[in-house]
């Protein structure tokens, strides 16, 4: 839930209700006022963004209020909802510094429109410091949950990238790991955050029309060129353009991409003039771009050039005890939101389960399931009986007799290799964070000595 609250002021309970569902659907909180009185009291303790208020009211008129608030705080954005648009009042209501007007029956998506405009429009000014705070939307780093060490520094990686003026980074993870969600975060965390973000599949799109999409056309530049086009390059204006599966991308526009990126510079389709590139490239893959390239699939200098900053997602199976954390932060939003119940727990054995799974689908894969469990789940607990079937655990091998689980099946080798002394690191720290720093207990997950743990942390000073 945001921190930005939205004031509605009608005399109508009716219509209260209905905006008031909106206005939590749209992801800010509500505040209702029935009367002059009671809005700039409610406003003087809330200090909402917006105010919503119909222009007449028990205790006198929405105009007494609109001046109030003003007079509070000059910058509130006001949005007046009267019966009838009347020109008399819409003037007088607009020279008291009222932003819109939404005229009854209320259109709400009209009105998330106006609300929205508005919040961005105010964001633009410097001035305007709480704003610049809050993002007006759920793009942020707060919203990628994980405390394993592998997102922890993954994120902090991507907070660095956002703070600073990188023109093109790579992100690369799994499917399902959280690319479309980091590129966002990025973004809207971003000094460009008030300017688009425009996100392109290059797998959905065929390489021809992919160009002109890009970079844009002149007139004429081909039989159906009536007019010109601008390209995403040029609409992204100060933003950030997120390319989605570059992998994918055609051999020709590969080289075309890379010219943009070395030089700064492009041309639309069919013009001769050197426009200036003012956008922030990030690109996508969840391929390994590396192993592409190494195999001629992917342009190797394109690689170079976009892996200068490289953003590497963990796959789930590798973030230890988020597994459970994302598990209970789905239980408890769908839980909310379809049964209005408090949120249901995991099984212990179901929690065991999701540790043990590999997730090749990562946590999309993670919050399909949870979403099925809860709807066929009758019980208090989400138990193994509508997991699929995957889950159920098979077979005694002998591992699981050695009182290990099948988790140590699980780790396969990357192509590039791996350092086993950081995977043991890696795994100590793991355990080391699940046991609460208890040596002994830490020691007891990885089953080795406690003596081989604290050689361990001496030697890399933890
Ligand atoms: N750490 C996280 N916390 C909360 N939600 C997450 C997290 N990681 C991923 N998700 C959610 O999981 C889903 C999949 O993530 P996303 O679409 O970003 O993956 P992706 O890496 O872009 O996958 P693909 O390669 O298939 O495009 C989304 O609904 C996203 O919101
Ligand atoms: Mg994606």
């Amino acid at each position: 839930m945001t921190l930005l609250k939205i004031l509605v002021v009608d005399g109508d309970e009716q219509i209260r209700l209905m905006l008031n569902q909106a206005i939590k659907n749209w992801g800010f909180t509500p505040i209702e006022a029935s009367t002059v009185s009671e809005s700039v009291e409610l406003f003087n303790l809330h200090q909402p963004i917006v105010t919503l208020v119909e222009t007449s009211l028990h205790d006198g008129v929405g105009l007494d209020v609109l001046r109030e608030i003003k007079k509070r705080q000059p910058n509130n954005i006001v949005i007046m909802i009267p019966e009838v648009l009347r020109v008399n009042e819409t003037l007088t209501a607009l020279r008291a510094g009222a932003c819109d007007f939404i005229a009854k029956p209320i259109n709400l998506e009209e009105l998330h429109k106006a609300i929205s405009n508005a919040i961005k429009a105010r964001k633009l000014q410097p001035e305007d410091q709480q704003l610049q705070q809050v993002p007006i939307n759920s793009f942020n780093f707060e919203n990628i949950i994980g405390t394993s060490p592998a997102i922890k520094e993954t994120i902090s990686l991507a907070r660095k990238v956002a703070a600073s003026d990188v023109s093109c980074v790579l992100l690369q993870g799994e499917s399902g790991t959280g690319k479309d969600l980091v590129a966002k975060a990025i973004h809207y965390s971003s000094p460009r955050a008030s300017k688009p973000f425009v996100a392109i599949n290059c797998a959905a799109i065929p390489a021809n029309l992919l160009e002109s999409e890009l970079f844009g056309y002149e007139k004429g530049a081909f039989t159906d060129a009536k007019a010109r086009k601008e390209g995403l390059f040029e609409q992204t204006d100060g933003g950030t353009l997120f390319l989605d599966e570059i992998g994918e991308l055609d051999m020709g526009l590969q080289a075309k991409l890379l010219r943009v990126l070395e030089e700064g510079t492009f041309r639309r389709v069919g013009g001769l003039l050197d426009l200036p590139l003012n956008a922030r490239v990030i690109a996508a893959s969840n391929r390994n771009l590396k192993t592409e390239s190494q195999e001629k699939r992917f342009r190797q200098d394109l690689f170079y050039r976009l892996s200068i900053i490289q953003i590497e997602l963990p796959p789930l199976r590798l973030r230890g005890e988020d597994v459970i954390l994302l598990a209970e932060y789905y239980i408890e939003r769908l839980d909310k939101k379809w049964h209005q119940t408090p949120a249901r727990k995991l099984a212990p054995e179901v929690a065991e389960a999701f540790r043990r799974y590999r997730w090749e689908g990562n946590v999309r894969e993670l919050r399909n399931v949870i979403e099925r469990a809860l709807i066929l789940e009758e019980n208090e607990l989400i138990t193994m009986k509508y997991l699929p079937e995957e889950f159920q655990i098979k077979g005694n091998s002998k591992y699981l007799k050695r009182g290990l689980s099948e988790a140590s099946l699980y780790f396969t080798l990357p192509p590039e290799g791996i350092s086993l002394d950081m995977v043991e690191e890696w795994l100590i720290q793991q355990a080391l964070h699940r046991s609460g720093g208890n040596v002994t207990r830490a020691s007891e997950f990885l089953r080795v000595s406690r003596d081989r743990i604290r050689y361990r942390l001496r030697k890399n000073k933890l």
